[in-house]
């Protein structure tokens, strides 16, 4: 199966920390954001993900070219002369993902939960139409794309994005998955698939929405980053507590770094979590 990851620009609303590596190599508890994205697929059968980038990072590539080796798969960077928005990018990777006719992943690249890929599969196969959204509730919807569903079969009325009145507090979490027919709705030229794509497949009845269990966080801004780590370490007590540090000097929930990958993270001058 195949993925493709919007990684988008620079990543300034992160900064500092995307002041000394890209946006998807920032550490999120010990491991680059990107990577914990890239494992879930991964455990869900994804041997091909594309990474749609509209800049060139060497340090990126590198990177990636130590995963491909280590985790067994192939990870392609296409890359945008000019920013192409949420999907242009797919368009201009429309020969990488549509291959053998099969569903393929996408993802916001600054989104962090439990990913749900393999029910997500399952759930898309079941309804058999283009394309499933995954959705959370938030307390801040205008923040966020707005979702409007039936509960039972989940199938999406209306999409709206940052909407300035409330609509539903349930949004797009930045996850899907489309069958490669969808790539004919998009032109390769900038394009919000927010805006532009999503009200027309809803509208067509061809959008779906699987509702996430457990926490999410948009964790491209500093406070939501914290947060989000908040949540994501509460899931690790709750699922792997084996995962966390405890004992004399340990209050709440906390990882430690091993001094073998400290060392190396400082010796190829990354930053490292405090
Ligand atoms: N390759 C590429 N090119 N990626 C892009 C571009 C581009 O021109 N523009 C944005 N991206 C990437 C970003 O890096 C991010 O991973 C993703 O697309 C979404 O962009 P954001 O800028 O983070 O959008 P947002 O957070 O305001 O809203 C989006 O995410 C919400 C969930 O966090 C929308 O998809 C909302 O509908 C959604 O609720
Ligand atoms: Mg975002």
């Amino acid at each position: 199966m195949k993925a493709l990851i919007l990684v988008g620009g620079y990543g300034t609303r992160l900064r500092p920390l995307t002041l000394s590596v890209p946006k998807p190599l920032v550490d999120f508890c010990n491991k680059p954001i990107l990577l914990h994205q890239v494992e879930a697929l991964v455990k869900a059968g994804v041997d091909h993900v594309v990474l749609a980038v509209s800049y060139m990072s060497e340090l990126l590539e590198r990177e990636m070219r130590i995963q491909e080796q280590r985790l067994g798969i192939r990870i392609s960077l296409s890359h945008e002369k000019e920013p192409l928005g949420t999907a242009g990018p797919l368009a201009l990777a429309r020969e990488l993902l549509n291959i053998d006719n099969e569903p393929f992943f996408v993802l916001n690249s600054d989104v962090i939960c439990d990913f749900p890929f393999k029910d997500l599969l399952q759930f898309h196969r079941n309804h058999g139409k283009e394309g499933t959204i995954v959705v959370t509730r938030v307390e801040e919807p205008s923040k966020y794309g707005v979702v409007v569903f039936e509960t039972e079969s989940g199938r999406i009325h209306r999409f709206v994005e940052k909407p300035q009145v409330f609509v539903s507090n349930k949004i797009n979490a930045g996850i899907y998955i489309f069958n490669p027919s969808m790539l004919s709705r998009i032109q390769l030229r900038p394009t919000s698939i927010e805006k532009e794509i999503f009200p027309v497949m809803a509208e067509e009845g061809h959008l779906y929405a699987m509702e996430l269990q457990g926490f999410w966080m948009d964790i491209g801004q500093p406070k939501d980053f914290l947060t989000g780590m908040c949540m994501y370490l509460q899931s690790v007590r709750q699922h792997a507590p084996e995962r966390l540090r405890t004992g004399p000097g340990f209050l709440g929930n906390v990882v430690v770094v091993s001094s073998d990958t400290f060392c190396r993270k400082v010796s190829e001058g990354k930053n490292i979590p405090a």
